[in-house]
Formats: C-alpha cells, sequence, structure tokens
C-alpha cells in the first residue's frame, strides 16, 4: 500500500531501460489550461514557469522551492493515510430513502436556460462563428489565423437542443450549414478538436435524431485528423494541420504526448464507426488503448507524458488534474459506452482506480477531507528517483469525485443495475471504498467554495505537517491558495475561470442519490456565478480571484461555459428522463453519446 522509495526507483530503472527520458513534467501549459489559449498565463505555481524541457534544472528547482518541506513528508503522509480508513465509519450515502423518479425543479432549471441565453447572445452578437469570445470588450478571437473552426458553435449545439432552444438553434445549425469549414491550414489540437468539435457534431447528429449535415462534418473533419496517429507507436500526434492532414509535435514537448490527450479521443472516435460503419476510426483510437495497456507502469498509475515514438512513458509528474485527468475519465466511460460489454476497460480502470486509491487520495490535516496529490520525481544522485507527494488538487480533479461514484455503479456493483442510492450490499468492495471516496473528494471541492465570492480557485493546495506553516497567525487549517497575499496581484491560481468540473460530480451524484443535498449545493454555485462571472451587457467572463470580487474579471468566456458548466447545471435541475445515465455516456466536453451494443469488437485483450 505505500510507495516505498525502492519500489519507486525499481521503477525508474525500468523506465530507464525502456530507454525512457527522463523529464520534469511538471511544467503548466496543462492540457485543459492550454486549451483556455491562456499560455501567457501569470502563474504563481513554481511548476508552471518553465518551458523547456531541460532534463534536471528545472527539477532541481522544484526541489528547491519546496526546500520548506520536510523530506520525510512522504512518510508522514501515508503514515496518517493508512490509519485514515479506520476512522471511516459513515454510510456511503446522505439520503434517507430509496428514490424512485427525479423531478425537474422547474423554475431553478429556467434560471439556468436564462443564463445560458445571456451567455450565447452576447457571443452572437458580437463574434457569431469566431473560435473565442471575450464578453468584457465584446470581441471574438479565432484559435490560429488560419480562421475559426467552429469551436465556440459547435461546442455550445447540444446545450440548444437539449435546453429547447430552438431560435437559437436553428441559427447555429445554419452558421454549421453555411459556415463552417475545415481548411484551415495551420494546427490544433488534435485532442481538443476531438472532445469539442467532433464530441459537438456527434452529440447534436444523435439529438437531432440523425440530422446528416452533422454526420457528414463530423466524418469529414475525422477524415482530416486521422493522419495525426500516423506514427511510428500509433500514439497521435498532439497537433495536426486541418487543412494540410499532417500530425505534428509540440515545440514545448517536442516528440512527447500526454496521456489525457491520447486516451480521450475514443469515445468520439468509437460512436463515429459506429454510425458510420467505418472501422477506420475505431482502430486507430484502439491501438492508442493497445500501447497504453502495454506501457503500464509497475504501480499502475500514468505519469502525464508519453514517448510517441516508443509508446512508453517518460519519468514525469504523476496527476489526475491537468494531462492526466480524463484518461481515467475515458477509461470508465469506454465500458459505459459499449454496453458494459469490453471488459478489458473495465479492468483497466479497476486497475487503475486501485493505483489512484493506493498513492494520490489523502486525508487533509484538520478536517480530515479527502483530496488528492501529485507525485513529482526528483533525482536524488545518479539517475536514481523518488517521488514526491504534492498535496496540490487542480479544479480540474473535481470530476474524479462524480466518476468514482459512477464506476462504483458500473464497475463495482455486483448487480446490472443498482438502487438509487445503492445499498452497500449491492455495492462490492472496490465499488463501496470508490463510492466513499467519491463522496469525500465533491464533500473537498465544495469546501473550495468557501471563499468570499463562493467560488473555488483553479489550484489549492492542503496544508500538511512538513509545511512550515504552523504558529503563524490566520495560517489556514485544511486548504490554501499557494502565494495569495492580501493588496498583492492574485496569483493564476486564484482565479475561477467558469469551469464545470465540481458541478459535473454534483449532477452525476444526485442523479445517483437523488439526495436534494447536491442540488442545493449547485444553486449555491450558480448563484456565485451569477453575482460575480456575469457581465452585463452580455455574457460571463472569469473571476481573477475568488477571495476578493474587487480584483475583477478577465476579458474571457471559455467555450465550456457553453457547453459543459451550464449543461451540466441545467441537467442537476432537470427530470432524469433527460439524458438517463444508462442510456448516455458524456464525453469530457459533456457532449452526450448514447450508450450502444458495439458490432465491432475490440482488439485490446
Ligand atoms: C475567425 O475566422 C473566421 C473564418 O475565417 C473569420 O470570418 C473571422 O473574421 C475570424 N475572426 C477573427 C476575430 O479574426
Ligand atoms: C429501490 O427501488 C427499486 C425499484 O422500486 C427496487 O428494485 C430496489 O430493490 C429498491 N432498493 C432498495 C435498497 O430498497
Ligand atoms: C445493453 O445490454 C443489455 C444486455 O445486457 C441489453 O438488454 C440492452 O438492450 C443493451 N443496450 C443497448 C443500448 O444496446
Amino acid at each position: 500500500m505505500s510507495l516505498s522509495d525502492t519500489r519507486a526507483r525499481k521503477k525508474q530503472k525500468k523506465e530507464k531501460d525502456a530507454g525512457a527520458k527522463p523529464l520534469d513534467g511538471s511544467r503548466s501549459g496543462s492540457v485543459k489550461e492550454k486549451r483556455k489559449g491562456d499560455v501567457t498565463s501569470d502563474d504563481s505555481s513554481i511548476f508552471q514557469s518553465f518551458n523547456t524541457i531541460i532534463l534536471w534544472g528545472p527539477l532541481l528547482l522544484a526541489v528547491l522551492a519546496f526546500a520548506y518541506m520536510n523530506p520525510t513528508v512522504i512518510t508522514e503522509l501515508l503514515d496518517s493515510w493508512i490509519g485514515f480508513s479506520e476512522h471511516w465509519d459513515e454510510p456511503p450515502t446522505t439520503a434517507p430513502e430509496n428514490v424512485t423518479h427525479l423531478i425537474a425543479d422547474i423554475p431553478k432549471r429556467d434560471a439556468i436556460v436564462a443564463a445560458f441565453k445571456h451567455a450565447w447572445h452576447a457571443y452572437e452578437r458580437d463574434a457569431m462563428g469566431d473560435d473565442e469570445y471575450h464578453p468584457l470588450s465584446r470581441a471574438g478571437s479565432n484559435l490560429t489565423k488560419a480562421g475559426g473552426i467552429g469551436y465556440t458553435v459547435v461546442d455550445s449545439l447540444d446545450s440548444m437542443q437539449i435546453m429547447g432552444l430552438h431560435d437559437e438553434y436553428t441559427r447555429a445549425r445554419e452558421w454549421v450549414e453555411t459556415k463552417l469549414d475545415f481548411e484551415r491550414d495551420d494546427t490544433f489540437s488534435t485532442f481538443e478538436t476531438t472532445i469539442r468539435v467532433l464530441g459537438g457534431l456527434l452529440s447534436s447528429y444523435h439529438l437531432s435524431s440523425h440530422d446528416p449535415l452533422y454526420l457528414s462534418k463530423a466524418v469529414e473533419l475525422a477524415d482530416r485528423m486521422l493522419p495525426a496517429f500516423d506514427t511510428l507507436s500509433g500514439l497521435p500526434y498532439p497537433l495536426i494541420n486541418l487543412a494540410q492532414r499532417k500530425g505534428q509535435h509540440t515545440t514545448d514537448f517536442p516528440g512527447l504526448v500526454s496521456i489525457a490527450e491520447v486516451a480521450t479521443l475514443q469515445l468520439e472516435f468509437r460512436y463515429l464507426s459506429e454510425v458510420t460503419g467505418d472501422e477506420r476510426y475505431w482502430g486507430v483510437v484502439e491501438r492508442v488503448m493497445q500501447v497504453v495497456k502495454n506501457a503500464r507502469l509497475p504501480h499502475g498509475m500514468a505519469s502525464v507524458f508519453l514517448n510517441v515514438d516508443e509508446g512508453q512513458y517518460v519519468t514525469s509528474i504523476i496527476s489526475l488534474g491537468s494531462r492526466g485527468d480524463s484518461f481515467y475519465e475515458y477509461l470508465l466511460k469506454q465500458y459505459i459506452q459499449t454496453n458494459s460489454t469490453e471488459d478489458v476497460y473495465r479492468d483497466m480502470y479497476d486497475d487503475a482506480m486501485q493505483a489512484v486509491q493506493n498513492y494520490l487520495i489523502q486525508p487533509s490535516k484538520t478536517a480530515r477531507m479527502i483530496y488528492t496529490s501529485e507525485l513529482v520525481p526528483e533525482q536524488i544522485g545518479d539517475g536514481e528517483i523518488t517521488w514526491r507527494l504534492i498535496p496540490k488538487q487542480d479544479h480540474l480533479v473535481c470530476f474524479l469525485g462524480g466518476s468514482l461514484m459512477l464506476g462504483a455503479t458500473r464497475t463495482g456493483s455486483s448487480s446490472q443495475k443498482v438502487s438509487v442510492p445503492p445499498s452497500p450490499g449491492e455495492l462490492t468492495a472496490a465499488g463501496q471504498r470508490d463510492w466513499k471516496t467519491g463522496v469525500e473528494l465533491i464533500k473537498t471541492c465544495l469546501s473550495t467554495h468557501d471563499t468570499a465570492t463562493g467560488l473555488a480557485p483553479e489550484i489549492v493546495y492542503f496544508r500538511i505537517p512538513s509545511d512550515g506553516m504552523d504558529g503563524f497567525p490566520g495560517a489556514p487549517s485544511d486548504w490554501y491558495i499557494k502565494g495569495a497575499q492580501k493588496g498583492v496581484h492574485p496569483p493564476y491560481d486564484a482565479r475561477y475561470m467558469l469551469r464545470p468540473e465540481t458541478v459535473e460530480s454534483l449532477f452525476i451524484a444526485w442523479r445517483l442519490t437523488g439526495d436534494p443535498e447536491w442540488r442545493e449545493r449547485g444553486w449555491k454555485i450558480f448563484e456565485a456565478i451569477k453575482k460575480w462571472c456575469k457581465v452585463e451587457g452580455g455574457g460571463y467572463a472569469t473571476v481573477v480571484n475568488v477571495d476578493d470580487g474587487e480584483w475583477g474579471k478577465e476579458d474571457r468566456m471559455e467555450t465550456f461555459f457553453l457547453s459543459e458548466t451550464l449543461k451540466y447545471l441545467y441537467l442537476l435541475f432537470a427530470d432524469e428522463d433527460v439524458l438517463p445515465l444508462d442510456q448516455y455516456v458524456f464525453n469530457t466536453e459533456a457532449h452526450p453519446l448514447p450508450i450502444f451494443t458495439p458490432s465491432i469488437r475490440t482488439g485490446v485483450v
């Protein structure tokens, strides 16, 4: 159960033997951060300022910056963690009764629709068709100079379909029909383009009862992207030139690609094969899963970087946040999407969750909140590596609570269908473990909303015994925003950029338990968004400092606010017949895809 030094070292040796290149994976520019286009971030996190892959220099800096941490930190954390489960005797669910049907809360649901309109109408007025929107300057921008690829429009279409916004939807569809063009001679993220644009098109295709417009656009886009998979290993290039149909490496990390980028394409490409009968799409993403499976490290966790040519992990940070997150999400969702017929994904998911439970789940210092930490490789002497636990949790990780609960009812249940909420007897031991952890993680994410605005910061650090903060007046008891100081310009970590992950987990928790508490907490978050992020003239914007609204807003409304945050809030207050979880699986950008029994069998065994 413990990450012993010897084991970690052995692993490192093995990676070296396999020819892997050691690397500091701790720079920012996360997959999800990058997709915000926030490349000029003034991120305060010490990990987020390194732009090079110089091998050990950054690591050394990281070590220095963490010098305030006692070197025994890992032991201390593990000691307290191992004893933790013994204190844990709460029942796994809080809902008092067996819920039969969850009905809509119409006034609240309609308030979410009104917010969507406030956001969408501003975009439509000022920037229709542009990839991104800036609500303060009332302007749009594109990801590249080559022109837009429908990033915001396509990402938002299914929200309008689900919310019944007929007029808005009709105009957006018209734009797709007449203006959407993928003949753009520049590079786009393989991952982002898949989850937002391909995922959005496929979801709209399904929800429109098979409007051929969306399928033809999806096929065209996927065909332009297929060459990204032409690599020695079959792992895709992180970038694709849509006009030249050519994959490309990034300049920041040449030769490397992150696990989330390669393992978060499968739902979309598989569904495309299912509806077209063309197995090529299925084949390329299946191949990726094969490579990922074969690359498994002895401890079962995924380092965030892989070598594209070799198809092996390189020594780099282990994180459930940026660059790691949706890998874990899609392991479960591939199993769900294929109607629980592909045991290989269930096994890979169960294996990954066991490792996450073993190494990354921690209890906080005072309140004993459950949080997730990261593992950062450090060199000690001649090529030897130890792993340091960093008590840092990205807001991105807040998807995990809901995902663990969903997983508990799918891979961790003894019967096909469990009650709402599940009774402990319906779950296996691993299912009960994941359910409890999931509930606790969501509660922790909710506690990060205990800020002046009620909004959660982008990144929090949890207190650990050796962090040197004890005895300082006003030292936080459990978590804090690193580098935040009164009167000083807020660090990057202090922002709320309209992210969906907490409300995503609330939606899943609500559907699986029927406990009204989840709805109440979601409503509070929505009210905070309305109060602090709403731009009166139209749109919503990133809040710069969740602990002090006076710092104002940043000129940015992320597309995932329309596709994810508002959709999950809407679904939280909608009737459960809207996209029931036993018939749909949501891609990582909240685009729902139907569960199906595949006619194509996986090649991964
Ligand atoms: C974005 O690209 C589209 C398509 O080429 C173009 O019409 C539009 O003007 C561009 N927007 C901006 C802000 O450059
Ligand atoms: C909950 O209700 C469902 C449907 O009425 C039933 O099948 C199931 O056995 C119940 N579960 C429990 C734990 O009472
Ligand atoms: C999923 O599998 C079950 C049998 O286990 C079957 O009854 C059901 O129709 C399948 N669902 C879909 C959408 O294929």
